[in-house]
């Protein structure tokens, strides 16, 4: 994949053009919560009232059953199947009196009285919030992909045990159910199988009364589905191992009747399968400004072909906090891959320009990317503040766009250096890699990447082609800005 759009976005801040895609968003009113953690968390907040107005329609329908019961009370039982009864019924002057009252005044209220109900029309408006069909897919997408890129055990993986890390919670029948069918509409069969297998074994367990007598995901056609998965793969003539590895201890994982795929090297990569490090230089920078003999910079030179730095606590906490804690979904936009070979889009994460106008803030930051980079950085910040999502990764790009495809670039040149600020520390994935050079780095908060795209001709540095592997658990956000080539022309060094 050669250009990103969201890279373009970042860097070709024209005025102009981030309204237009920003409109472009809004006309399609794309409510997509997986791919950040921020709408996650606004989601959450939207199954929080949903809750409540259940636990409010609740409590009223119990004040409301208590009600009716009275008034069925108070309303005389006569038997009243007999025109006799009947006729004798309404002979009596009162039962007649009573007779009209009751059904000219009560019925109507006592209609109106059970029709009443605020709290589904609250709970109707919410869920014309919630998430879609393409969210759901997305979901899917970020947890397969976590399990892929991690090779997880299915079983782990529902039990809450995702690499080395135990979390508080356990998958239920219905979400082990979607995720087969998700794997087994990717043609996944091993994987599905797995998943089916453990819906089967999930849907034993007595802890989960609502998933069956609510959703019933049908134990006898999980079990149809395991055994088709597996069919995919093997021979009718094995169907009784099938059978019998449905009633194995799931923890046993399945063996794949097709030869597993091998490990991509960006998947070995966020494995954290790359060979060590080298501990090239570590040092204090206090030459490129004159601010920095001040405050030195603390410099790691983590490759020297292509030149990447990284900068350790170059953005505070007070920063990160004015950047984002008042961004709402409404604030961004999604940002997609481009993949210009085919009209494919990929969405990775959620983006929103802080353009900076010349408040303490901008000013900060603009002189702490000329402090790292010796370079021109303009007058304001204009850097994307990112968020990822869900299990949310970015394929292997490079920054640079190779201005022969991309004429538009021709007056400003191609994107020289990236600036890659983590705002968050990231406790498992969401590591940034360079499969070609066989680098590794983990987010820690206020540590920045920094890197040249281009050699001294101008021509794309393929070497410094990246990828984010997939975030497994945290909330990643980073910062992210380009400098364009022909703007740094007279002061750019030349490096070797
Ligand atoms: C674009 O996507 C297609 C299909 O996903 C893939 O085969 C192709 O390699 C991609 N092109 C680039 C330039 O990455
Ligand atoms: C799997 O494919 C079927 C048939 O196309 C579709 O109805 C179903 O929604 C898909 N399930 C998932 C989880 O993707
Ligand atoms: C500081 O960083 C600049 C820009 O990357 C570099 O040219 C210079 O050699 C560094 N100075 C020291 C003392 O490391
Ligand atoms: C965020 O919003 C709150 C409430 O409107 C405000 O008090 C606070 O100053 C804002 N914080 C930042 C960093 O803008
Ligand atoms: C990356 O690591 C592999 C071994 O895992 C090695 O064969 C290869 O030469 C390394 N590549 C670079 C650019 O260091």
């Amino acid at each position: 994949m050669s250009l990103r759009k969201v890279v373009y976005l970042f860097v070709c801040l024209s005025a102009a053009l981030f309204p237009m895609i920003l409109g472009e968003e809004k006309k399609k009113i794309v409510l997509i919560y997986t791919t950040s953690i921020r709408a996650l968390g606004e989601l959450r907040e939207i199954e929080n009232s949903y809750m409540e107005h259940l636990t409010s329609y609740v409590r009223s329908l119990h004040k409301k059953v208590d009600t009716l019961k009275k008034y069925l009370c108070s309303v005389a039982h006569v038997n009243l199947d007999r025109l006799e009864s009947r006729v004798q019924y309404v002979a009596n002057p009162l039962n007649a009196l009573g007779l009209l009252r009751r059904a000219h005044e009560d019925w109507p209220k006592w209609l109106s009285y059970i029709k009443d109900q605020e709290d589904v029309e609250k709970m109707d408006k919410l869920v014309a919030q919630m998430p879609n069909a393409v969210d759901m897919n997305e979901a899917l997408m970020g947890l397969e992909r976590i399990e892929r890129f991690y090779d997880l055990k299915a079983f782990d993986m529902a039990n809450g045990l995702v690499a080395g890390l135990q979390l508080d919670t356990r998958m239920t029948a219905p979400e082990c159910l979607i995720l087969a069918d998700f794997m087994y509409n990717r043609s996944e069969y091993t994987r599905a199988a797995e998943w089916y297998r453990l819906t089967w074994n999930n849907l034993q367990l007595p802890l989960n009364p609502v998933a069956r007598e609510f959703y019933r995901p049908n134990q006898e056609e999980v079990r149809k589905r395991f055994l088709i998965s597996r069919l995919h793969e093997g021979s009718i003539d094995h169907i009784n191992e099938y059978l019998a590895e449905l009633s194995q201890d799931p923890a046993i994982p399945l063996v794949y009747l097709k030869p597993k795929p091998a490990a991509t090297l960006i998947e070995r990569g966020c494995r954290g399968d790359f060979p060590p490090r080298p501990m090239l230089v570590c040092r204090y920078n206090h030459t490129t400004t004159p601010f920095l003999r001040l405050a030195p910079l603390k410099e790691e030179e983590v490759s020297r072909d292509p030149l990447i730095w990284l900068y350790h606590d170059v953005l505070y906490d007070s920063e990160f906090e004015q950047l984002t804690v008042n961004l709402t979904r409404a604030e961004m936009v999604q940002g997609y891959t481009d993949n210009y070979t085919t009209t494919e889009k990929e969405r990775i994460f959620y983006v929103n320009i802080f353009e900076g106008s010349g408040e303490k803030l901008d000013r900060d930051l603009v002189n702490r990317m000329a402090d790292i980079s010796g370079l021109l950085t303009g007058e304001h910040t204009q850097l994307g503040t990112v968020n990822y999502g869900l299990g949310s990764h970015f394929p292997e790009h490079g920054d640079y766009s190779d201005i022969k495809a991309n004429p538009e670039l021709v007056e400003e040149g191609d994107r020289l250096v990236t600036f890659l600020f983590y705002m968050t520390d990231v406790p498992l994935g969401g590591a940034t890699i360079f499969p070609k050079i066989n680098l590794t780095i983990q987010p820690k908060k206020g540590s920045a990447l920094f890197w040249y795209n281009i050699h001294n001709d101008w021509e794309p540095h393929v070497l410094t082609r990246h990828a984010v592997c997939p975030t497994i658990e945290g909330n990643r956000w980073i910062l992210t800005k380009s400098l364009m080539a022909y703007d740094q022309m007279f002061v750019k060094l030349c490096y070797k």
